[in-house]
This record gives structure tokens, C-alpha cells and sequence, in this order.
């Protein structure tokens, strides 16, 4: 009985694949007839400028006050005129087409796969009846769709709001436990095919992490990963997949809808009556640490979901400042002060932008308090010329009264920075664009906010003691009079 429902499951996930590849094969074969050429990057498919930030708002709780609701639309106000400031609307040069990640061309027989596959819709699932025009495809396709070689969504893209709130609202149609990970996650699938991968609530948000535990033995943080997508996006980065906060019904979206049996057998009622469950995982996954619903609500975070790895393979490295992972090595960076003078010669870190993005993502993790970043990743297909993804979150934030001076290792020792991130880092710490502000303001829109702001306030003071240090040591190597600290990635920029 069992072995049959398994090879059951297991013939429900190879289906829901191939309508997945079939319908990307089928929608990306119309992609280069979708961007007229007017159209290339830097602007979303359809050209249309995106001025209402208020639009990004979700769901808003009828609790607030009025003097909150005030509050806050003037602090929209302050984080839309940053958006609109010109280091954040930089025009770029026109990107050829290889510089999307989905532009396969399919031959006629693939499309006639997939017309068959549309016939098929299949039970809780919307009927799909998406064609090559861009307005009717559903938001997670237009995001997959609008990844480039520079970042995973354009600044102002008005896919976004729409996908976040898809992705905060949608009903969910499956949850099973995604493999791999150490710790648990679910990923979701809502009734357009959409998934995402939901992180549920494990630690209070004023809570510290407890300073004996090591970083690779924290847990990870919903809130962190909602916080770092809206920190990532407000350092005009946008390399951290979209998320937003969700209250969940472990029972109706979790238990109910699951066909995964080893999650469903984790399930049980705490003492005082609340829907518990734990999963399989390598940490944390048991009783002790089983995650509870109130008495069935669930906080959690919902991450929209990259393009399947067949679609577009990703590489994995390994960052030349990891850690040793030990609780009794040192790792060689950490006391060779010239270190970053190997790398620096080192490829792919000897040639184009991967060592500023790197301090890019240095700088991320330094303001979020972030030490678990070991690996990083990039988009196959776009060689050694691209972005890197900042994937994985979950450990930022845990601690609010403590830097971590070694995470800004590689850029003490490399003194090397993007001059448009130099340049915005600053504007972040001007009174006028406080990194705080605009955090608190953007996380206002999101939907967890009703229950509880994001971040705890003394997360966000953070922020600006971090920011401050930041700069300060970047002044430090301009006054060592380095004369190639500032990578000018924007020359035809005055400030
Ligand atoms: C922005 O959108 C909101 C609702 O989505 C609307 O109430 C508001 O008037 C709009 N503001 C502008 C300036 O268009
Ligand atoms: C796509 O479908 C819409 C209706 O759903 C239709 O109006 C439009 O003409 C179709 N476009 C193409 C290119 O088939
Ligand atoms: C990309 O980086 C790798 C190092 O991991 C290097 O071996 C390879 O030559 C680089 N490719 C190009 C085209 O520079």
C-alpha cells in the first residue's frame, strides 16, 4: 500500500516537472518576440514605467491606528524618493539577448507536447490558458522570464508587487518538505503552477541567538529571509529572490493538502492544544524543535522559487573567505592579512566584476550579520561574467547588540568596491534616506507586519552602526591612499 502511494507521489512529481519544463520550453520559445527591441533591459517587458509604490502594499490589517497609517505613508514617501533617486535609475547599456536567462527557442514538435499538456488541467489547479503574450502569463513565469545577467529582477518592475502578493494570498494547492537542506522547508505549489519555499517561524523576533551556538548551528529565521529581500532590493542589488511573510493554517494548507507522508506522520497537538509538526530533516527536526501553529496559524516565509535547476543549471563556488566550519581551526584568511592579493590573481576573481560582487555580497552580510555564506551562486549559462545570487538568508539577523567584524574580512582586505555601491551606501546614511527608515518603511508593506514589525527596532539601529562601519572602512583604504579602491562601474555618473 505504501510502496504503491509512493510510486504514486512519485509519478505526481515527474508529471508536475514536465508540465513545469513544458510550458517554460513553450513560453520561453516565444521569448525573443516578446522584448521588442525598444524594450531591452533596463526596462521590464512592456516598457511600462512603475510609479505607485503604495500599489506594493499587501494585505494591511484593520487593527492599525490612524496614526500609524499616517506614519507610514509619509515613510513611503521617503523610500519612494530614494527609488527615484538617479543612483538607483542608472541607464544601462542596452543588453543583448543573451543576457536573459530563458530565451530557449523550441522546434514545433516541443509545442505540440506542450498544447497537449494544456489540454490536461489538472484537479485544484487553475485551467492554464496562457499563450506568447506577456500579459497573460502568471507572475512567477514573468519573473522567471525577467531574469538578466545582472539581476534576478528590474528596479521598479511591476511583476513584483503582483508576485508577492500571488505568492502571499494564492491558495496552496501541495506542501512537501524540500529535500536536501539541513533544515526544514516546504515548498508550495499555488493553483497557476507558481511554487515557493516556505521557511516557517522558529525563533521570537526580539530574541537573540543564543551566543554558545555556533553559526552553522543557528537556526534560520523567517523574518530574516523576508528582511534580507528588502535590505538586498534597498542596496539596489536585486539579487535575492522575492519574499514575503505569510501566516499559514498548518492544518488546511500543510496537513490537509500534503502528499508527503513523512511529513504528514510528523504531526501532533501539543499539550496545550496547538498543531505541531517537525518533519525530517538533518537539524532540528524533532519533537523538541517541532514548529507550532497558534492554535493553527504558522508564521512563515515564502521565497518565489527559481527557474528549475534542468532550465537553467546553476554553479555553485565555493567563497575564498569561508569559514572553517570547525569549532577549533582557523581558516587561512583569517591570519594572512595579504590574502585577498592571492585571490585577486586567483580566476575567476583576476578578471571582470566578480570580486566587487563579491564585496557586494560582503557588505550585505556584514549589515545583516550574516556568517553562513560558504558557498554562493551564479546562473550557469552566464559564464563567469554575472551576478551572484544571495540565496539562503536565514542566519541573518540573529544578533542585534554584536557585530561581526570578520564578515567584512574581504573587504578590509581587498579595499576594492563598486563605485555605485560606494555611492549608495552613502546616500543610506544620509538622515534624509536612513538605512533604518527605509527598512522599516519597506517592511511595513509586508503582510507579517499586522502581527509584528519585521524586524525588531534594535535590529534596525544595527543597520546604521553597521553602515557607519562600512564607510569608515572604505575611508580608511582611500586614506592609505589605495589607488584602486573604487571600481567605476558608472563613469558617465557625477556626483
Ligand atoms: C497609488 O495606489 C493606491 C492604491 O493602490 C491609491 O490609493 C493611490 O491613490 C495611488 N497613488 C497615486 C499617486 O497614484
Ligand atoms: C493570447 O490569448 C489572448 C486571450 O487569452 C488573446 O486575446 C491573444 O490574442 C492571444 N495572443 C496570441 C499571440 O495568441
Ligand atoms: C571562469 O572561471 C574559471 C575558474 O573557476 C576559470 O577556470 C575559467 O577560465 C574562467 N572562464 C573565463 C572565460 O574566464
Amino acid at each position: 500500500m505504501r510502496a504503491c502511494r509512493y510510486r504514486r507521489l512519485q509519478g505526481m512529481c515527474a508529471l508536475l516537472l514536465c508540465v513545469s519544463l513544458v510550458l517554460h520550453m513553450l513560453v520561453a520559445s516565444f521569448i525573443l518576440s516578446l522584448y521588442p527591441p525598444s524594450c531591452k533591459s533596463p526596462q521590464p517587458p512592456g516598457c511600462q514605467p512603475y510609479t505607485n509604490l503604495t500599489s506594493t502594499s499587501l494585505t494591511h490589517s484593520e487593527r492599525r491606528g490612524a496614526h500609524e497609517e499616517h506614519v507610514e505613508v509619509m515613510d513611503l514617501s521617503s523610500l519612494e524618493a530614494l527609488f527615484s533617486h538617479p543612483l538607483y535609475n542608472l541607464h544601462l547599456p542596452p543588453s543583448p539577448d543573451e543576457d536573459w536567462l530563458l530565451k530557449v527557442r523550441t522546434k514545433g514538435s516541443e509545442e505540440q507536447n506542450a498544447a497537449q499538456w494544456i489540454s490536461n488541467s489538472k484537479e485544484g489547479y487553475d485551467h492554464i490558458d496562457w499563450n506568447s503574450s506577456a500579459n497573460t502569463h502568471p507572475s512567477w513565469l514573468q519573473f522567471h522570464l525577467g531574469i538578466s545577467r545582472w539581476q534576478l529582477y528590474q528596479h521598479r518592475d511591476d511583476n513584483l508587487p503582483v508576485l508577492l502578493k500571488q505568492i502571499a494570498t494564492s491558495r496552496i494547492v501541495s506542501a512537501v518538505q524540500k529535500t536536501g537542506g539541513t533544515q526544514l522547508k516546504l515548498v508550495m505549489t499555488f493553483p497557476n503552477y507558481g511554487q515557493a519555499l516556505f521557511k516557517p517561524m522558529k525563533q521570537q523576533r526580539h530574541e537573540e541567538t543564543n551566543v554558545n551556538l555556533y553559526y552553522f548551528s543557528d537556526f534560520e529565521r523567517h523574518n530574516a529571509e523576508i528582511a534580507a529581500f528588502h535590505l538586498d532590493r534597498i542596496l539596489g542589488f536585486r539579487r535575492v529572490p522575492p519574499v514575503v511573510g505569510r501566516l499559514i493554517d498548518v492544518i488546511k494548507e500543510i496537513k490537509d493538502v500534503t502528499t508527503d507522508h513523512k511529513l504528514a506522520r510528523t504531526f501532533f497537538n501539543s499539550p496545550v492544544g496547538n498543531t505541531c509538526f517537525y518533519g525530517q530533516c538533518s537539524y532540528y527536526c524533532s519533537t523538541e524543535h517541532a514548529v507550532c501553529g497558534r492554535p493553527q496559524a504558522l508564521e512563515g516565509s515564502l521565497a518565489a522559487m527559481l527557474p528549475d535547476l534542468t532550465l537553467a543549471p546553476r554553479r555553485s563556488w565555493k567563497n575564498p573567505w569561508r569559514r572553517s566550519y570547525s569549532r577549533s581551526k582557523l581558516a587561512l584568511w583569517e591570519n594572512t592579512p595579504t590574502y585577498c592579493n592571492a585571490v585577486k590573481k586567483t580566476p575567476p576573481y583576476d578578471r571582470g566584476t566578480r570580486l566587487v560582487d563579491l564585496i557586494d555580497m560582503t557588505i550585505l552580510d556584514f549589515l545583516q550579520s550574516n556568517m553562513d555564506r560558504h558557498h554562493y551562486e551564479t546562473f550557469e549559462i552566464f559564464g563567469n561574467n554575472t551576478f551572484l545570487l544571495h540565496l539562503d538568508n536565514g542566519r541573518a539577523f540573529g544578533r542585534y547588540s554584536k557585530d561581526e567584524p570578520s564578515i567584512l574580512t574581504p573587504l578590509v582586505q581587498c579595499c576594492r568596491i563598486r563605485r555605485s555601491t560606494l555611492l549608495r551606501l552613502r546616500l543610506l546614511s544620509l538622515p534624509h534616506y536612513r538605512l533604518s527608515d527605509m527598512m522599516r518603511t519597506s517592511l511595513s508593506q509586508d503582510p507579517l507586519f499586522s502581527v509584528a514589525p519585521l524586524l525588531a527596532e534594535p535590529h534596525l539601529s544595527a543597520l546604521d552602526r553597521r553602515l557607519a562601519t562600512v564607510l569608515k572602512t572604505i575611508q580608511h583604504c582611500l586614506n592609505q591612499q589605495h589607488n584602486d579602491v573604487i571600481y567605476d562601474d558608472i563613469p558617465d555618473y557625477s556626483d
